[in-house]
């Protein structure tokens, strides 16, 4: 693997390295040592053009608890500010050694553009781009529902199991990058969303679709329930405004304690954060034991410990 661009892209066989190689990262941590050597000399900058909490922080602490010397860049308070492109970005990253770049960009195929066009040498990691990809995001929830959902996990997929991924689809990286994953780990993918907040085309992607998540919730035996959030932010165009009302969304699609507890007695919330509490999930469905978000937080830096790891541990620095 020499870059990490989306999920279609890696095979069974790479996601399940990469999820049994977070498996390893989480048991060091879970063993209280915080820092592994094992990128030591290695620069790693996380390029992040659009806000981020979770992904942002996850990528510098998996960064420093493998010994690399990390370089945060942030749009904001930067030269783009001035107008410089990304490639003179990256340009300016290159010369200063990165060995690995974590792109985050409000525009889709930005992560694709930084890997192919020559700028610059080092991996590229693409930390969610547009409404593209996040495929980090993606291995984390695979991290997560294997961990909580499959015996034995190690060397396994997710054979068998039914995710239901509900909301603001049209929108939503997380939901592209996890159609994908889930499909090739052997999954089964429900989308639940208003036709306003589907994607044109979804007639040609591996789900079953359907428009109320009561109906989803009678028609299917969910193992988990993946809410996404409503992405006011980028209804700005009229084939994109935000439609039923708030009101009408909630009723129709959020979660709460009674949709829970007609859900399998095993299955799991989850949702990528951050979260629209009493829009897309109630406080009572956010906070409830069944809720695994905050240890998908937790996971999400394992997982960024081991796609690092995997694309830079054995190599020359760049320096
Ligand atoms: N889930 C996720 O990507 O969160 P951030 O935008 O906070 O990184």
């Amino acid at each position: 693997m020499r870059h990490l661009l989306g999920t279609p892209q890696l095979s069974r066989d790479e996601a399940i390295q990469i999820l049994d190689t977070a498996a390893q990262m989480a048991a060091t941590q879970e063993r209280e040592i915080r820092k592994l050597p094992t990128l030591r000399g290695k620069t790693v900058v996380n390029l992040f053009f659009e806000d981020s909490t979770r992904t942002r922080i996850s990528f510098e602490a998996a960064a420093k608890r493998l010994s690399a010397d990390v370089i945060n860049f942030a749009a904001k308070g930067s030269s783009v500010s001035k107008g410089e492109s990304l490639k003179d970005t990256a340009l300016t990253l290159q010369a200063m050694g990165a060995d690995a770049v974590v792109i985050r960009h409000w525009a889709s195929g930005a992560a694709q553009q930084l890997a192919e066009a020559g700028w610059m040498h080092g991996h590229v990691v693409n930390a969610g781009d547009g409404t593209h990809q996040h495929p980090t995001q993606a291995l984390l929830d695979a991290f997560t529902a294997r961990r909580h959902l499959v015996a034995d996990p190690d060397g396994k997929g997710l054979d068998g199991l039914k995710v239901g991924i509900v909301g603001d689809i049209l929108h939503s990286r997380v939901a592209r990058s996890n159609v994908s994953l889930l499909t090739t780990l052997g999954a089964e993918v429900v989308f639940v969303a208003p036709p306003t907040l589907v994607p044109v085309g979804i007639e040609g992607w591996p789900v079953t679709v359907h428009h109320a998540l009561d109906e989803a919730i009678e028609a299917h035996e969910l193992d988990a329930l993946m809410m996404l959030r409503v992405q006011r932010e980028r209804m700005t165009g009229g084939g994109s405004a935000f439609f039923p009302s708030p009101e009408e969304y909630t009723r129709l699609f959020g979660l709460d304690a009674d949709r829970m507890g007609r859900l399998p007695e095993h299955a799991i919330i989850m949702h990528p954060g951050p979260m629209n509490r009493g829009l897309e999930i109630s406080a009572e469905a956010a906070d409830s034991p069944r809720s695994v978000i905050v240890e998908q937080v937790a996971n999400g830096v394992a997982v960024r410990m081991a796609v690092l790891y995997l694309l830079l541990a054995g190599e020359e620095s760049a320096e």
